[in-house]
């Protein structure tokens, strides 16, 4: 089965007192490094600037209007299937806000709290609110996806949650965002790619620019975990263990249409099929991040801490592994047709 087991005893998915004040103790390190990582909103761009202007006299704006939908016309099926179901991700981050402020010692108890962990996580979600916006807006203007049935999905997505496995504990919550913004940051990319390839330059634009924001978001959140593991490396690698071991699922797992109670699956076998996010993809940034936090060279760790790191250092192969053996099997299963709703119950072989 995947992810395979390791045998890392701890699990600490509730903040231990004593732990919540090692995390408080990065406060000043947090207002110092983190904060400045948000970008001035007078630099940042706006949906805006990358859409039809709606401002311009009618026949303009209908002019920029049937260009967007002259570009986006070619777009295979499958793609659109894709960049919908990144753009319902997106889409669910009342969701993500109130995961990241319910984490322990990143309470925005006012709504207002000067806690640099919560003053954080408002820009991020600022940040990140431009993206659900501008992808919705732009397939909205399309015409190529049925907006009611993504609405529903969104709706659906919002009102169910997520189950992330990593409690109120932000050791295990920050080791969560540094893989799960990278992977974002790897769809997004790809997402540009098939789209200039596909003759969307500036649908290729838009998913390029979205991209940008999540590896620094990533960068941010990687940072914050090798900051962990400076101060309190056992305790930090046995976090990277957990995690790896339940394995990162994707924010928006629990997404539904009202129609396909599969509908997360399918929608990432073609994520995997266009090669927009793949298991190899996981492998790759499981390997990235244990480059950057050295894992391999930490040392004096506790018993604990060692078979985790053991577990983790020896993980991307395994996966690596076990997708090829997933593959073989698969190619042995007869491909079978899947309608998305999406895509006005168009259906897609998988
Ligand atoms: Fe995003
Ligand atoms: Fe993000």
């Amino acid at each position: 089965m995947w992810p395979p087991k390791c045998s890392v005893a701890k699990k600490i998915p509730l903040m231990p007192p004593e732990k919540l004040e090692i995390f408080k103790s990065l406060d000043g390190w947090a207002s110092r490094c983190v904060l400045p990582m948000l970008k001035p909103v007078e630099q940042c761009w706006q949906p805006q600037s990358l859409l039809p202007d709606s401002s311009l006299p009618l026949e303009e704006f209908m002019d920029e209007v049937k260009a967007l939908r002259e570009s986006t016309k070619e777009l295979p099926d499958e793609y659109l299937v894709v960049l919908v179901g990144d753009m319902v991700t997106e889409e669910a981050l009342p969701t993500y806000h109130s995961i990241m402020t319910s984490m322990e010692g990143m309470k925005d108890e006012p709504g207002k709290s000067p806690n640099p962990w919560a003053a954080w996580t408002r820009g991020w979600t600022a940040e990140e609110n431009r993206h659900g916006d501008l992808l919705r807006t732009y397939l909205y203007l399309s015409g190529r996806v049925d907006m009611r049935m993504v609405d529903k999905t969104i709706h659906y997505l919002i009102a169910a949650g997520m189950d992330h496995g990593f409690g109120n504990n932000p050791y295990l919550g920050f080791v969560y965002t540094s893989f799960q913004e990278r992977a974002t940051f790897v769809a997004h990319g790809n997402t540009a790619r098939l789209a200039k390839e596909g003759g969307d330059p500036v649908l290729a634009r838009i998913c390029g620019t979205i991209a940008a924001d999540e590896k620094r978001h990533g960068n941010v959140y990687s940072r914050v975990v090798e900051k962990l593991l400076e101060v309190d490396p056992s305790d930090a690698m046995v976090a990277i263990g957990d995690m790896m071991e339940k394995k990162i699922t994707m924010p928006a797992h629990l997404m539904y249409d009202g129609e396909d109670p599969r509908l997360f699956e399918h929608f990432s076998a073609v994520a995997q099929r266009t090669s927009v996010y793949t298991a190899n993809d996981y492998a790759d940034i499981l390997e990235s991040l244990i480059r950057q936090w050295r894992l391999e060279k930490l040392e004096g760790l506790t018993a604990e801490g060692k078979r985790a790191q053991d577990f983790v250092c020896g993980l991307a192969p395994r996966i690596r592994k076990l997708q090829e053996l997933a593959g073989e099997r698969a190619r042995k299963i007869k491909p079978c047709a899947v309608k998305f709703s999406w895509i006005f119950n168009k259906e897609l072989v998988l």
